[in-house]
């Protein structure tokens, strides 16, 4: 879980700066890793029977949500909303680490 999160926060932070068509591609790998990084959270949860599986499921498809937003607005040529959501990912991320991710980890922990 860890390095995935590492790979994403690289991504958010390296991306932040990056000219169109290069900002688009990053996007679309952004969607891929988490996607990727959320379904192995999903199947972990799944494993241990985890109780607050249905919030912290709906957490990573509201952050699905945005990044596909994200990838709209920039379709329809809103580079500004895209980036603003693209902008504001890295705290939400952090916070969702920090919280649900943490009590998840301890949980798998205990059932080792
Ligand atoms: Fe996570
Ligand atoms: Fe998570």
């Amino acid at each position: 879980m860890d390095q995935s999160h590492r790979i994403v926060f690289n991504l958010l932070e390296a991306m932040q700066c990056l000219p169109r068509p290069a900002f688009d591609d990053a996007c679309r790998r952004l969607a891929t890793e988490l996607a990727a990084d959320l379904t192995e959270e999903n199947r972990l949860m799944r494993d241990i029977n985890y109780v607050p599986a249905v919030v912290h499921q709906a957490a990573h498809n509201s952050l699905l949500a945005e990044i596909d937003r994200a990838q709209c607005l920039l379709a329809i040529g809103d580079e500004t909303g895209s980036r603003e959501i693209i902008r504001s990912l890295p705290e939400w991320v952090e916070a969702h680490i920090n919280t649900m991710d943490l009590a998840l980890a301890i949980a798998v922990t205990r059932t080792k």
